[in-house]
């Protein structure tokens, strides 16, 4: 009862000006390539998927896990819609990966803040995006190491044509362009993440 991710990376996309965005962001935008109505409603269907899924597992706690910041969005929007028997304990951790000049870590660096939670629970890892594979990947490993009873993973946006390392994820929301992108909740430099859409940044905005 899981459903093929969104695949939009065949379909054109929609003009700055076809959906509402603040001023101050309009000429930083390239183009817009999902609008909000389409995020929200694919977040519920993979909310009943989730229900679906874990409903069928007996009565291990939940543990809904947030890596921010940039899946606090996708995050807000997932977990009230999910249906389950078994109380939800939600958290957060922080992930990153580090460059300094032209190499960035393969490895991520994890900040955890509530370790405890994880052990012998059901964890959900809600993430906004995967990229290369990397940040997942070393969620996912050193997420083992506390004793979850299981790992689901779920990621609005996929980029899997960059993909460097195969790292499995449960419920995927869109597959998206090798494009960088902002909104609903991904930033560019801390900015960006209150669009309501997910949208193609300039050139010239980047280099800024
Ligand atoms: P990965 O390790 O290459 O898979 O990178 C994943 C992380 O990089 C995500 O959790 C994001 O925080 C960030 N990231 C990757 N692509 C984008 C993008 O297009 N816009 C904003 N952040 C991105
Ligand atoms: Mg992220």
């Amino acid at each position: 009862m899981r459903s093929e991710p969104i695949d939009i990376r065949d379909r054109g996309p929609y003009s700055v000006d076809q959906f509402r965005v603040k001023d101050d962001y309009k000429d930083d935008l390239e183009c817009l390539l999902i609008s909000e109505g389409e995020i929200d409603s694919r977040i519920t269907c993979l909310a009943d998927e989730i229900t679906h899924a874990f409903g069928g597992r007996g009565d291990v706690e939940v543990y809904a896990m947030c890596v921010l910041k940039g899946a606090m969005q996708f995050f807000g929007a997932l977990t009230p819609q999910l249906d389950l028997d078994v109380p939800v304990n939600e958290g957060a951790i922080k992930a990153s990966r580090y460059s300094s000049g032209e190499t960035i870590t393969e490895e991520a660096e994890i900040e955890w803040l509530d370790e405890e939670l994880i052990e012998g629970r059901d964890i959900l890892v809600v993430e906004d995006i995967v990229d290369e594979g990397y940040t997942l990947q070393s969620v996912r490993n050193q997420l083992e190491e506390f004793n979850p009873n299981s790992v689901d993973v779920a990621v609005l946006f996929d980029k899997r044509t960059r993909r460097k390392v195969d790292v499995p994820v449960d419920y995927t929301g869109f597959v998206i362009p090798d494009e960088f992108v902002v909104g609903y909740g991904l930033d560019y430099d801390e900015r960006y993440r209150d669009l309501r859409h997910l949208a193609v940044l300039n050139e010239s905005a980047r280099n800024d």
